[in-house]
């Protein structure tokens, strides 16, 4: 296989999956909107709510989980096209220690890099967010 094709087919793979995260994100949604309003927290005990509520607000409450659920998983779960597979710390560590640390594979990973898009298709993730999730993915 050539690499267009390669690249191509690895693009169906992303597009399904990624439609399946979007139907799990929809039901997500649904189910919070759903919800009771004003769930009060008690100090001590976990709370569903709060993330909700900072969602809710604007603040940004998406974990690295969310996020490697929602985007990165698709490629980095399996190791697509060669992306270092979540957990491989070492995969990850040799990148690191060729781009500059964890910041320099930050960097690449929001200008994308190869078959790796920009941002690993989150686009509104902040750079915050991204690093967080190259720490949770990597063990670095
Ligand atoms: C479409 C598949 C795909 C998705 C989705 C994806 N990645 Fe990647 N990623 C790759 C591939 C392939 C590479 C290896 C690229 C290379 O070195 O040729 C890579 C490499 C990386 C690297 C290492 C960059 C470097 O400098 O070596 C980081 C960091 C990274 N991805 C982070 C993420 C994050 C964070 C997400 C989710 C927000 C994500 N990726 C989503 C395919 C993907």
């Amino acid at each position: 296989m050539n690499l267009i094709k390669k690249m191509l087919a690895a693009h169906a793979a992303v597009l399904a999956l990624w439609a399946v995260s979007a139907q799990a994100a929809t039901d997500d949604a649904i189910a919070e909107r759903i919800k009771p309003v004003g769930e009060v927290c008690v100090m001590g005990q976990e709370c569903k709510g709060v993330g909700a509520v900072a969602a809710a607000a604007g603040g940004g409450a998406r974990t690295p989980d969310d996020i490697i659920a929602k985007h990165c998983g698709a490629c980095h779960t399996a190791g697509v096209l060669g992306a270092p597979k979540i957990g491989d710390k070492a995969a990850w560590k040799e990148r690191a220690d060729h781009q500059g640390g964890l910041d320099g594979i930050l960097a690449k990973a929001i200008t994308g890099i190869n078959a790796m898009p920009p941002k690993g298709t989150c686009a509104d993730c902040t750079d915050d967010e991204l690093k967080a999730t190259i720490k949770k993915m990597s063990g670095l």
